[in-house]
């Protein structure tokens, strides 16, 4: 079974709801336009259940099949929220809101999880129950958080889950995924050092939260290279230092953030505890007081290896076992699905999406030619989880 026959008649429909979306991009929780839209079309599609809502501005559609002798409810989920980019493309479906930007694809996600739920309410052929989930602020909000912190799981028996997203990069008609850790844990952290304020002529008067900043930047390195094992993954990143507003002034104070990725809860919990001693002692040793804050933001997106195996076999279904990366290296991007995949067990798999500009690129767009591939993985996997063999 390639491409599901039906799915491919929507493909032009699909492609307009897409690059309405594209045309109308929203931040974060404020997805109200993008929501409103999927609401008015699982209406239209005559879905059983309807709650919006949820996580806030998250929208949660529930499609019956047939039969319901299994008692099996599988979630699928995509994501609605834009970024704060200017978009440069040329396209007509160009953003209409200046500063905002579906870069990632998630114009595209929403338009392929609506496609499959046209699909799935019209034909109804699977045993068992489907809830569609789309949430809102995927960038950086943990919408996904939020959406399993309302009690999504419960409240909707969801017993597994299951997401995907583009890759730029990886052909057309292609998918990659592997078991285990796929994607990083993504915090936060944020430094304020204080030291002593002076004349910049003049530093013995003072003590320099530059010079102390900077000496931990260096010393935090040492954590992947001295701490983690060296075959494990790690990035410590410090974005942003800022200090100071005159060339001759040594500042009173200054204030670094970034961030910590990696693939596995020790090497983060060793990386955070790591970090707090350096900045601890690093400023005991010039003199300085600082102050460190470490935020978990998302966990690692963990991919059950049963679920994968399965998700692998519905990829090869639609594109053939020759076309399915089932081993592909992890990214150290994060990713908030991460959070259903806390809550229940299942798989993400990326989609290929040819050879475009990157994710967060101002020049990046969906590639429309992926909406039938997208929306027959999702249709062919509720029909191969829930086989209606009534
Ligand atoms: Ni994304």
């Amino acid at each position: 079974m390639p491409i599901v026959n039906r799915i491919a008649d929507f493909h032009d429909e699909i492609t307009a709801w897409r690059r309405d979306i594209h045309a109308h991009p929203e931040l974060l929780f404020d997805v109200h336009r993008t929501a409103a839209l999927v609401e008015e079309k699982l209406k239209e599609f005559g879905v059983d259940e309807i709650v919006t809502g949820i996580g806030r501005t998250g929208v949660v559609g529930v499609i019956k099949g047939n039969r319901n002798t299994s008692g099996k409810v599988v979630g699928l989920r995509a994501d609605m929220d834009a970024l704060p980019i200017d978009e440069i493309t040329p396209h007509e479906h160009a953003s209409k809101t200046e500063g905002v930007m579906h870069a990632c694809g998630h114009d595209g996600h929403t338009a392929m999880l609506l496609g499959a739920a046209k699909y799935l309410a019209e034909t109804r052929n699977f045993d068992g129950t489907v809830v569609v989930i789309f949430q809102p602020a995927e960038e950086g909000g943990g919408g996904g958080r939020e959406m399993v912190e309302d009690g999504m799981m419960d409240r909707f028996g969801i017993q597994e889950v299951y997401g995907m997203h583009n890759a730029p990069g990886l052909p057309v008609g292609q998918f990659a995924i592997r078991p285990g850790p796929l994607m990083a844990s993504a915090d936060m952290f944020e430094i304020e050092i204080e030291g002593i304020g002076a004349h910049a002529a003049r530093p013995h008067n003072g003590i320099d939260p530059v010079v102390v900043g900077s000496a931990m930047v260096q010393a935090f390195q040492s954590i992947p290279s001295r701490n983690v094992d060296p075959l494990e993954s790690i990035v410590i990143s410090v974005t942003t230092f800022n200090a100071g507003k005159a060339f001759n002034v040594i500042p009173q104070t200054a204030t670094m953030t970034g961030t910590v990725r990696t693939l596995k809860p020790e090497v983060r919990d060793l990386a955070e505890k790591r970090m707090g001693e350096i900045v601890e002692h690093v400023a005991a040793t010039f003199g300085a007081k600082a102050v460190f804050d470490y935020q978990r933001h998302y966990p690692v997106t963990a991919n059950d290896p049963e679920k994968t195996v399965f998700a692998a076999s519905i990829a090869s279904n639609v594109v053939g076992e020759d076309r399915v990366n089932t081993d592909t290296p992890p990214v150290m991007g994060g990713e908030d699905f991460s959070f259903m995949l806390e809550a229940r067990p299942g798989a993400f798999i990326f989609v290929g999406q040819g050879d475009t500009a990157q994710v967060h690129h101002p020049e990046y767009d969906f590639n429309d030619e992926v909406i039938p591939i997208g929306c027959s993985y999702w249709a062919n996997l509720v029909e191969t989880a829930m086989p209606n063999n009534g």
